[in-house]
């Protein structure tokens, strides 16, 4: 991304009410982050994570306000075009598709496919210590399987900034990441900015974070 004089990422008077009428899910955000930053969000359930996060993602439209990502507002630009890696809440992962094709998807959306899709791939599933798993459908996964599968197909197309909505809530290891753990073994084995990505996510969650905003981006 270009150096530029903007912070990374703005919410500027954002409001979002899902119903004409409605209370509002998010109010009055007005909020910067700069290139680099990394930004947990906290708060009670109910309080807009979420609904932030989405916006910011572009699954979800402001009422009111606009978000600009290096200062260019985001209003008619579609979430594939964001370059945004995300990690759902619930994951959201396609039921009818493998392991491995989840992964690919944003590969796919993004015109890469071949071999060199699958290179990406396997290294997605090493990273997240899910080797061999790649044939597997979601329904027979554990749910920390299924978070890691999330992580990977956030990750595996080195997105400019990465959102994760309670990432790591069945990640059973976080609080000792040693040799065997995705995170450790990430940023050992991986250079890219995914790898130190998530290296960094461990480090906040040991601190028992339960409500998790997390971003990141190249520098
Ligand atoms: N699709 C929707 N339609 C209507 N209301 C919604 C929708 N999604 C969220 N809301 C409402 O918006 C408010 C904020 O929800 P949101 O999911 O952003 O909260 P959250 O902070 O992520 O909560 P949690 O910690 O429980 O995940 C809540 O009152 C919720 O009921
Ligand atoms: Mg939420």
């Amino acid at each position: 991304m270009a150096a530029s004089a903007s912070p990374l990422v703005e919410f500027r008077g954002v409001e979002k009410r899902y119903a004409a009428g409605a209370a509002a899910a998010v109010a009055g955000l007005d909020l910067a982050v700069e290139r680099g930053e990394f930004l947990t969000l906290l708060g009670p359930s109910g309080s807009g994570k979420t609904t932030t996060l989405m916006m910011l993602a572009g699954f979800e439209t402001p009422s009111e306000g606009d978000i600009y990502l290096d200062g260019r507002s985001l209003a008619d630009r579609p979430p594939h075009k964001r370059n945004m890696g995300v990690v759902f809440q619930n994951y959201a992962l396609f039921p009818h598709m493998s392991v491995a094709g989840n992964i690919a998807f944003p590969l796919r959306v993004r015109g890469i496919r071949g071999a060199d899709a699958a290179a990406k791939v396997e290294a997605a599933l090493a990273l997240v210590r899910l080797e061999g798993l790649g044939d597997r459908r979601p329904d027979a996964l554990s749910g920390g399987q299924r978070q890691r599968v999330a992580l990977a197909r956030a990750l595996v197309f080195e997105p400019d900034l990465v959102l994760m909505d309670e990432p790591l809530g069945a990640y059973s290891r976080l609080e000792s990441p040693g040799e065997n753990s995705p995170y450790s073994c990430g940023r050992n084995r991986f250079h890219s900015p995914a790898a130190r990505a998530l290296s960094f996510s461990a480090s906040i969650c040991g601190h028992s974070c339960h409500r998790l905003f997390w971003s990141w981006t190249k520098s």
